[in-house]
């Protein structure tokens, strides 16, 4: 049979969309670049896996009942987050990942002609499924690689459905104290919804850092994200949610995936949200980790970018896709920031002591290599590719 005519049958907006490709499994990854281990710094995912009572859990899962669907709208979850965040049961929502839910929102607001307006570098996930569904996507450049509050106010049109904040940014780390964040929601008025990602909460310790839950009462246009894939080690899960007033999370709710998140994750979810010693012991191996990879870049003269989150984006006199084949070859996986308009920059999630040290030699061997190559290119012409 012929193939169907996809030019026709096909949206422009999906045709033109270039598909994501996903690194390969470790284990292809281990063979590919010849090494027994890999480091995992690419993903911002949690070196201590889930907190103890999730693991527990997990352990002890009867296989028997994964034969019946999980609860499809995650309500025992929801009812205990709603305890523990001090909101309405029917003010949550959940999907697989933060990720599906950013596209129950982008399906709920927009159809065609509508925009959404973001950062220019910001998690991406935002602008591809716009894209990719049809809508219109206008970026406002980081400012000193913060928001730019102005400059996306700038943007606002009658056809602005969604703005969405990262805040704190990844991959930056940057972040909008309370009184910068409410007065950009004041300015912007209730006739646009603002999507406030907050996938990195938990690690956010400082006084004025806007806790977006506590905002809903006074700024009903407001949704805020979480995961359980950063602080809570569930990434494998795929579990977040978002929180909203009732009338908004109503009219998400029409595009939602009934049954999308599975009965493992949902109960994983349920023990792993209040350890409050695992989430100090999780923040102090990111101090740490950060302190370390500031003084090894200190030392090497490498722009950084440390946050309070579980990541650090770092500024290579090099090649950032050299970087990752010549890290890898030693063992270490990062996130190269080119098709993230970083060029020159790589992203480094925090691991424990041990590994951060490795790391830190890994990265020196390689500023050094890479400094004496092209000394010699230099002075003898050399190739340093
Ligand atoms: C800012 C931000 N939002 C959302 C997500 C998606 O998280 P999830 O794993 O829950 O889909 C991520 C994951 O990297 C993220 O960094």
């Amino acid at each position: 049979m012929n193939l169907p005519p996809l030019d026709l049958l096909v949206p422009q907006h999906v045709r033109q969309f270039e598909a994501y490709v996903p690194s390969p499994p470790d284990s292809e990854l281990r063979k590919m670049f010849g090494v027994e281990r890999l480091v995992r710094m690419n993903n911002n995912e949690n070196p201590f896996g889930p907190p103890p009572a999730a693991a527990a859990f997990l352990k002890s899962f009867d296989p028997a009942s994964v034969a019946r669907y999980p609860s499809g709208d995650c309500q025992p979850l929801r009812i205990r987050l709603s305890d523990y965040l001090g909101i309405k049961v029917s003010q949550l929502l959940f999907g697989n990942g933060a990720n599906e839910v950013i596209s129950f929102v982008i399906k709920a607001f927009c159809q065609q002609g509508d925009n959404i307006v973001t950062a220019d570098r910001t998690f991406a996930v935002y602008e591809w499924i716009a894209r990719f569904s049809g809508v219109g996507v206008k970026l406002a450049p980081l400012d000193d690689f913060g928001f730019d509050d102005e400059g996306l106010l700038g943007l606002v049109d009658s056809r602005t459905k969604l703005v969405f904040i990262c805040n704190p940014n990844n991959p930056t780390g940057s972040w909008w104290n309370r009184e910068r964040l409410t007065r950009f929601l004041d300015r912007l008025g209730p006739n646009h919804i603002v999507v406030l990602d907050e996938a990195y909460f938990e690690f956010m310790d400082q006084p004025d850092y806007p806790d977006g839950i506590s905002l809903l009462p006074q700024y009903p246009n407001l949704i805020i994200f979480r995961t359980f894939s950063k602080m809570f080690g569930l990434a494998g899960l795929r579990i977040g949610y978002l929180a909203g007033s009732e009338a908004v999370v109503d009219i998400v709710r029409k595009t939602a995936i009934v049954y999308s998140v599975n009965s493992i994750a949902q109960e994983a979810a349920l023990a792993a949200l209040d350890d409050l010693e695992f989430i100090r012991a999780t923040r102090a191996m990111v101090q740490e980790g950060q302190q370390m990879l500031a003084e090894q870049c200190a030392a090497l003269k490498l722009p950084i970018l440390s946050s309070d989150c579980n990541f650090a984006m770092i500024k290579l006199p090099f090649s950032d896709t050299l970087a990752y084949r010549l890290l890898m070859q030693q063992g270490f996986m990062i996130r190269t920031m080119t098709g993230f308009r970083f060029p020159g920059w790589i992203r480094v999630s925090m691991v424990k002591r041990d590994e951060m040290r490795l790391f830190c030699d890994a990265l020196a061997r390689l500023v050094h290599s890479r400094t004496d190559q092209s000394m010699l290119a230099k002075t003898y012409g050399v190739s340093a590719s």
